[in-house]
């Protein structure tokens, strides 16, 4: 009989580890449903003790999970009984529950970071995966070895077994800093099941650094785990985590030589993917692997004459196992009214509130006067800017900008400030700059006393084809105080304003974060 797979989905853990993005709770349980929809097995949705509002996440998502009996909800949780006790708190309304606990166990991290002998990590490991099932909340207990690929092997084997001992019955070995190769993680793993017998699920959690997260994850399918971690779009901290799309396809398409069976509805893919890219605010590279724009396209004259004649001389898969056919229906024009606006956005995956539809249905109005057609990835950039905005302190109310080859730009922004507790009220600056754009960002720098960051990425694309394409820009501001990236997206079928607001919403999360 073939063996089977289970895909444990982390991007609302590991994913919002990407510089720069932040899930709110309704977002986090639009993307839990799409992934359950989609036949993932488990979905770890955050980690409880590092912020309150994750340990809201996590609990929503559970509460969300009460009655589904196929998918199981898990928490990650350090090896401390404060964190396992947010975890296991979290996840206790969900019908199938999971504690992921990790401590590492290499060299490199047990003298720089944790400061504790092997001997100690060991005592830890045992204590804490006893304790968690002591509580009799989870039904499983995973343990990770944080930076298992750069650990010594037999130590590695040493902390898997007494994990093993004391309860755990998932064993994840992750490759935390991207480094293994397929032929080294190949034999960690066999080592790993010829040292320690017993009945576990062997998983594997693979980071990109060196590109080869996908490589590494089948690798390790064929060299007997059980579960593989991966996220959407290949999210994650650095270079990202093994992306959930390339490896599903790859067990797909290449069933002939991998041999292995998996629960997941492919067609679900493309739908997923945009998902995530809209929420997340991180766009999908065009060449990406599976769900980017030009995976199914052919350029060159020989390919586009092949495919002609017949799609497997140049394509792999049928765009329709990843749901490609399904998704970009041309929907809504102008005359659409604000139920079937509300009631597209609901089937594209988000849960707006009634005042969130009425935000976005506006922008939809406004958009649709000067478009005549109106297609998903319009309604998505729509709701994503919408979403972007949230956290707002300041909004645009107009901006005039003067500019010309023979003159410097200039912009005239005028902004209104919502302060809670205070009337709203309007600030105009004007400043000189580069072009339009730089001009109308130093005016927005100077209202909101934003000196204090760098633009590290400035972008526009059109959202879809056409001279009254939307356009989509997207900003990326750096904090100087401590590094942190703030990312903010707007569109219009105006470039300028587009911009402004892109950068509007990225000064908006800085300020929340930073000012009171
Ligand atoms: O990359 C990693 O090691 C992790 C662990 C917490 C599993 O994300
Ligand atoms: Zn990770």
């Amino acid at each position: 009989m073939e063996r089977s797979i289970k895909f444990c989905d982390v991007t609302l853990r590991d994913g919002e580890q990407t510089p720069g993005v932040h899930f709110a709770v309704p977002q986090k349980l639009d993307i839990a449903k799409r992934l359950r929809r989609m036949g993932t097995d488990i979905i770890e949705a955050g980690f409880p003790a590092s912020s309150p509002g994750d340990f809201e996440a996590v609990s929503a998502v559970a509460q969300d999970m009460a009655d589904d009996d196929r998918c199981t909800v898990s928490a990650l949780a350090r090896m401390t009984t404060a964190d396992i006790d947010a975890a296991l708190r979290a996840i206790e309304p969900a019908k199938r529950k999971r504690l992921h606990v990790f401590i590492a166990t290499s060299d490199i991290h047990l003298v720089n970071k944790l400061h504790m002998t092997r001997e100690q990590v060991l005592a830890r490991i045992y204590e804490c995966v006893t304790y968690a099932k002591s509580k009799h909340i989870a039904d499983e207990i995973e343990f990770s070895a944080e930076d298992a690929t750069r650990t010594d092997l037999g130590f590695l084997c040493q902390a898997v077994e007494c994990a093993v001992n004391a309860g755990a019955s998932v064993i994840n070995i992750p490759d935390t800093v991207g480094y293994t190769t397929p032929d080294e993680f190949t034999d960690i793993l066999h080592a790993i099941r010829t040292a320690v017998r017993g009945k576990y699920e062997l998983s594997v959690h693979c980071h990109n650094d060196l590109g080869l997260a996908s490589a590494n994850s089948i690798a390790a399918v064929q060299a007997g785990a059980t579960q593989i971690e991966c996220t959407i779009n290949g999210l994650g901290e650095r270079a990202g985590n093994a992306p959930f799309e390339e490896i599903v396809m790859a067990l797909t398409v290449r069933h002939d030589v991998i041999g292995v069976f998996h629960r997941i509805n492919t067609r679900e893919i493309t739908e997923t993917s945009r998902l995530v890219a809209s929420i997340s605010g991180i766009p999908v590279s065009p060449n990406k692997a599976v769900v980017g724009a030009n995976a199914f396209s052919h350029a060159s004259g020989i390919h586009q004459h092949g495919v002609m004649n017949s799609r497997a001389t140049y394509e792999i898969m049928d765009p329709a196992a990843i749901g490609l056919n399904n998704a970009d229906t041309l929907v809504l024009g102008k005359l659409s009214g604000r139920h079937a606006f509300a009631e597209r956005v609901r089937t594209m995956g988000y849960s707006l509130t009634s005042e969130g539809i009425d935000a976005a249905f506006t922008r939809f109005k406004e958009i649709a006067d000067k478009k005549s057609v109106i297609t998903d990835e319009d309604v998505r950039a729509i709701v994503g800017e919408y979403l972007d905005s949230l956290e707002g302190r300041y909004y645009l109310s107009s901006f005039q900008i003067q500019s010309g080859n023979h003159i410097k730009a200039m912009a005239l922004v005028t902004l209104k400030v919502t302060v809670d507790g205070e009337e709203p009220y309007e600030i105009t600056e004007a400043a000189p700059g580069e072009g339009p754009i730089d001009a109308a960002f130093n005016a927005v720098e100077r209202i909101a006393g934003a000196e204090d960051t760098e633009l590290i990425s400035y972008g526009i694309t059109a959202v879809t084809e056409g001279t009254d394409a939307l356009g989509e820009a997207r900003v990326k501001l750096k904090s100087l105080a401590d590094g942190s990236v703030y990312t903010g997206r707007g569109v219009s079928t105006d470039v300028i304003k587009a911009s402004i607001k892109a950068y509007l919403n990225a000064v908006n999360k800085w300020t929340n974060a930073n000012k009171k």
